[in-house]
């Protein structure tokens, strides 16, 4: 296989490097509805999950592994834009903690609000959550314990900011997403058919002592304020995790790890 055949772009005013690099701002996310995703193990996720990139860019010289000489195949094959880069390109598109030899522009997947739930199913919903890595690390977190999707609830942050895709570590690409206003989700739960649990620092039941009757819809708190009062009015039991320190709270995506795990673990086997 030739993976020479595009002319290496070292330029960083080549249009469609610059429009790669206005992903970085969530308003071009938005409008052109994509979204990048770094490194050969998370597009090789992508890859498994079905999506196709609509560009997929390497560093000139980098592709000697089966598995980044595959991912470049894989691009050619489904018509991707391929552009292999020099190494100062790459370097202002890949982020600078983490610099990743190839990246894919992918298409952005929003999910609806299920029409119905049943059984054992979970669905996690975030309250306005504020930091992409928190959001990312939930996301990786629902797709470890099998729970069906993340309902994002108001003014939340991006999931497919870079920050909070490289959180995922690849699980953006098969975690169903929902973005809704706080009106929609409150009038959509009202038919929920199982039990709807707040996780709240004034819960009166230990998350470990409680019973969870599916299907369960999880509910967590912002950051800072933690769960509104329309929306903890909303839940049907509200559970505490017990902490032994002077702190606050826990983080919101290991308070929400926890309790996860607390609902789905029955479900889960080695
Ligand atoms: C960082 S906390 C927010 C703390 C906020 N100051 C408050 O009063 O809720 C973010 C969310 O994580 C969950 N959480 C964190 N620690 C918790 C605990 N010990 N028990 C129950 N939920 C907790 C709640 O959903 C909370 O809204």
């Amino acid at each position: 296989m030739s993976v020479s055949e595009p002319r290496v772009i070292t330029s960083l005013t080549n249009d469609r490097i610059k429009a790669i690099r206005a992903l970085e701002m969530r308003k071009e996310r938005r409008e052109t509805g994509l979204f990048v995703a770094e490194g050969a193990s998370i597009l090789v996720t992508a890859r498994d999950a079905g999506h196709v990139p609509a560009s997929l860019v390497y560093q000139a010289g980098s592709v000697s592994t089966p598995v980044a000489k595959s991912l470049v195949r894989w691009a050619i094959d489904v018509g991707a834009d391929v552009l292999e880069v020099s190494e100062v390109v790459l370097a202002k598109l890949s982020s600078k903690d983490n610099p990743q030899a190839m990246l894919g522009v992918f298409r952005q997947r929003w999910a609806e609000l299920p029409a119905r739930a049943s059984g054992d199913d979970c669905w996690l919903a975030l309250e306005e959550v504020r930091d992409p890595g928190n959001l990312g690390t939930i996301i990786r977190t629902v797709d470890a314990v099998g729970a069906k999707g993340v309902i994002l609830i108001g003014n939340a942050c991006d999931p497919y900011s870079r920050e909070s895709v490289r959180a995922t570590m690849g699980s953006v690409f098969a975690v169903p997403m929902v973005k809704v206003s706080r009106e929609a989700f409150l009038a959509w739960r009202a038919e929920w058919r199982g039990d709807v649990v707040g996780t709240h620092l004034d819960g009166r039941e230990d998350f470990r002592r409680a019973s969870y009757k599916g299907p369960v819809l999880l509910v967590m708190g912002s950051e800072g304020p933690g769960l509104s009062d329309s929306l903890t009015r909303a839940c049907s039991k509200l559970v505490k995790i017990p902490m032994a320190g002077q702190l606050d709270s826990l983080n919101l995506a290991v308070a929400t790890a926890l309790t996860l795990y607390q609902i789905r673990g029955g479900a889960l086997r080695v």
